[in-house]
């Protein structure tokens, strides 16, 4: 082991004293992002890591995607600040990759790019009527309620319906869930934006249906979370009996997985807990073996939703190995409602010179490595261009979840260092470069300082309020006090 330490601080040093640093370029400052410049900053001495992303704000969705009422999951920003403020990193917020700058240009500026710009669009039902107006993409509604400045103007109107179905049952969907029906006492509390609060508060809606294609034990909850919607305070919580009998194959899924056992659990004592809803109380209703068909237009309001027809279901695959799907039946059965937020998945953005597996939505890697061709025999590697988080793996797992994936692309860019792959012979024009060439199109670049602004002020906005802070949700006002 010791001399294992001896040969990696030669090398540290070599590396150090005699070469000019070896430049890497990450994109996208969400968990993904800054756990793998952290791991590059601390393995490789001679290193410097610029981080852009396109937002005058860092840190992806746990800004934008994390809970208001999550505030311990957001600490996490303190360590990425960390990262953002050693003398070896940059940030370059406001700068979009593909827009602002190519990646053939930033391939060319820097010695390796690492890309984890995350999952930024939705994976589609492809059902009739998805166009009507009333439907949104569960990631618009959590951009909207977080303050996402693409989102600001999105305006739901939860006003004209007391119904909300909510398609898909994963962690995004109960978070969108809890924030329909929590009270909004609580949420004045959190860095809700102001005008997400202002629209819960003349809110209308009393019903959240919560349906899912499978039965309660393939729900993708988690247990602390379905255990907090499920303490929601006056709630009144419906979950038919017949869905919880459960199938050999049900048990053996259970047996073979801890967490589904808990869910189960969970949501069969909340049905037995309570007789029906006391008036006026909020409801929230556990919809299983339902598949979404067609979304219903309504009949007073031309364009607009009145309503979800929904197939019943039933499971197939029974083989202890094999996932049990859902299968259609040819039975259906409406709910009429006025909001439906589609909570089945986000998907990643292809850019331009980037192979992209259009069905996975994701770029095709190996370990992190990207390849030039997946469907080749003969596996190609893009040299010097590495992809990190959901954008490698898809839009599953929780914060922690990138750090082990940052480990696993920062080994296959060690690897490359090591074997000269990566090396700052070639030399690279890195940040002066990429400064240049952004000032050359008249770019705003939002260093980590500018943001630091901007956060001071949300928080100096939300100590007025008795909030961690208020967020500043337009592009303008963003970039107005970033540069103040
Ligand atoms: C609604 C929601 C709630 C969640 N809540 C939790 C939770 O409570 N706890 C938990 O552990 N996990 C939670 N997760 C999961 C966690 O947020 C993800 O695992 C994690 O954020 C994924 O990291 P990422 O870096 O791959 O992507 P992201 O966090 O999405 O970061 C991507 C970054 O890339 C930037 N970007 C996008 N396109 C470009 C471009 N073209 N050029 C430059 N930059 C670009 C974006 O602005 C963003 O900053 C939640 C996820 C969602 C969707
Ligand atoms: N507090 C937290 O820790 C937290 C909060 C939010 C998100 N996250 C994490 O972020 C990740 C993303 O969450 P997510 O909720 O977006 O995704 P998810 O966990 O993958 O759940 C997606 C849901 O959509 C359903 N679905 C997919 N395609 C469908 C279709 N065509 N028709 C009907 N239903 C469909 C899935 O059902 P099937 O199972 O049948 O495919 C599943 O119920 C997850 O890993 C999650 O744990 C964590």
């Amino acid at each position: 082991m010791a001399s294992f330490g001896k040969i990696r601080w030669i090398s540290r040093s070599i590396s150090t004293l005699s070469s000019p640093p070896l430049r890497i370029c990450v994109v996208g400052s969400g968990p993904a992002g800054f756990y793998t410049a952290e791991k590059i900053l601390k393995a490789h001495e001679g290193v410097e890591v610029d981080v852009i992303d396109r937002l005058p704000t860092p840190f992806g969705l746990v800004r934008s995607g994390v809970a208001p009422d999550h505030p311990e999951t957001k600490i996490v920003t303190n360590q990425f600040s960390r990262v953002a403020r050693n003398e070896r990193c940059s940030f370059f917020g406001n700068v979009s990759l593909g827009s602002s700058v190519t990646l053939p240009e930033l391939r060319e500026l820097y010695n390796a790019v690492v890309l984890a710009y995350g999952a930024e669009s939705d994976r589609s039902l492809g059902i009739p009527g998805e166009d009507l107006a009333g439907i949104y993409a569960a990631r618009e509604f959590v951009w909207w309620y977080n303050g996402h400045p693409d989102c600001r103007n999105l305006d739901p109107d939860l006003k004209s319906t007391d119904t909300a179905v909510i398609l898909g049952q994963g962690n995004v969907a109960l978070d969108a869930a809890r924030i329909l029906l929590c009270p909004t006492k609580e949420l004045a509390k959190t860095d809700i934006a102001s005008h997400a609060l202002s629209a819960l508060e003349e809110s209308s809606i009393r019903k959240v249906y919560l349906v899912g294609r499978r039965g309660p034990v393939q729900a993708a909850w988690t247990a602390k979370e379905l255990r907090e919607v499920l303490g929601i305070k006056d709630l009144h919580i419906h979950i038919q009996q017949a869905d919880l009998v459960t199938t050999p194959a049900d048990e053996i899924e259970m047996k073979n997985n801890r967490i589904r056992k808990r869910i189960y659990e969970l949501l069969s004592k909340a049905a037995t807990a309570g007789q029906g809803p006391a008036p006026g109380q909020r409801e929230l209703h556990f919809v299983f073996f339902r598949k979404p068909d067609r979304f219903l237009e309504s009949d007073d309001r031309s364009g607009h939703l009145g309503g979800v027809r929904l197939e019943k279901t039933t499971l197939k695959g029974d083989d202890e190995s094999a996932k049990q799907v859902a299968v259609g039946t040819g039975e259906y059965e409406d709910i009429s409602c006025g909001l439906a937020l589609k909570s089945i998945g986000y998907k990643s953005v292809a850019i331009d010179g980037l192979p992209f597996d259009n069905y996975k939505g994701t770029v095709p890697n190996l370990g992190g490595r990207v390849l030039a061709d997946a469907s080749k025999d003969h596996m190609q590697y893009e040299t010097g261009l590495y992809v990190c988080g959901w954008l490698k793996r898809g839009p599953t797992g929780i914060i922690a979840t990138n750090l082990y994936c940052a480990e696993d692309t920062l080994a296959c860019i060690s690897d490359d260092i090591n074997k000269g792959v990566l090396s700052s012979n070639s030399l690279k024009p890195g940040r002066e470069g990429l400064r240049q060439l952004l000032d050359s199109r008249n770019t705003r670049i939002v260093p980590f300082d500018a943001w630091e602004k901007i956060d001071l002020e949300e928080k100096r906005r939300g100590n007025l309020k008795n909030k961690p802070r208020e967020k500043i949700t337009t592009w303008d006002e963003l970039l107005e006090v970033a540069t103040e």
